[in-house]
């Protein structure tokens, strides 16, 4: 079955272990014949969430004018699976990704006209979650670049996404 999906990679750094997640997500995506998409966050992203009350156009619309709503009603919410790519900062998701889903806000809260719609869609696809840390200690065996790739790129093939 032809199948859509987005893959967000949410680091700065364009040659690092979330690119490479990402990457080779996109990879077994598109050999499990996925229609995939890569994203960068930093691409799409120019602002953070601003008061959406205050913010959005008398239509409802997002005003901030960066590629989050093209990226957000075209890409992401026709897609029948998501994987994003995160590093961990502070033990948390990256701020480029946490951005990300704050600046859904918009779209999901009950001003924005068509906002059940999104809700349902939001939760009908499908879920992948990679994320890159440093190692964790000097002891433990260091994960090799080519292991992570390959890990990523079977995942991304054989999940359900
Ligand atoms: C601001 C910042 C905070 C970080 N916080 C953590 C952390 O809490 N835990 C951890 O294991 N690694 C942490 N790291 C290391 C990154 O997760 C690690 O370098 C990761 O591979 C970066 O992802 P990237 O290669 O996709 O940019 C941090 C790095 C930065 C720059």
């Amino acid at each position: 079955m032809w199948m859509r999906s987005l893959v967000l990679s949410a680091s700065p750094r364009r040659d690092g272990n979330s690119a490479l997640l990402a990457k080779a997500a996109a990879e077994g995506l598109r050999e499990a014949g996925h229609d995939c998409e890569l994203v960068f966050a930093d691409d799409v992203l120019k602002s953070l969430l601003r008061d959406c009350r205050k913010c959005r156009t008398e239509d409802g619309e997002c005003a901030i004018e960066d590629d989050f709503r093209r990226v957000f009603l075209d890409l992401f919410l026709p897609a029948d699976g998501v994987v994003v790519a995160t590093p961990v900062y502070w033990y948390g998701m990256s701020a480029q990704l946490k951005a990300f889903f704050d600046r859904a806000f918009c779209y999901i809260a009950a001003s924005y006209p068509r906002s059940q719609d999104v809700v349902r869609r939001m939760t009908g696809s499908g879920w992948g979650f990679f994320s890159a840390r440093r190692k964790p200690s000097r002891l433990s065996q260091p994960a090799s670049s080519t292991k992570f790739r390959n890990t990523a790129a079977t995942s991304a093939r054989h999940s359900s996404v």
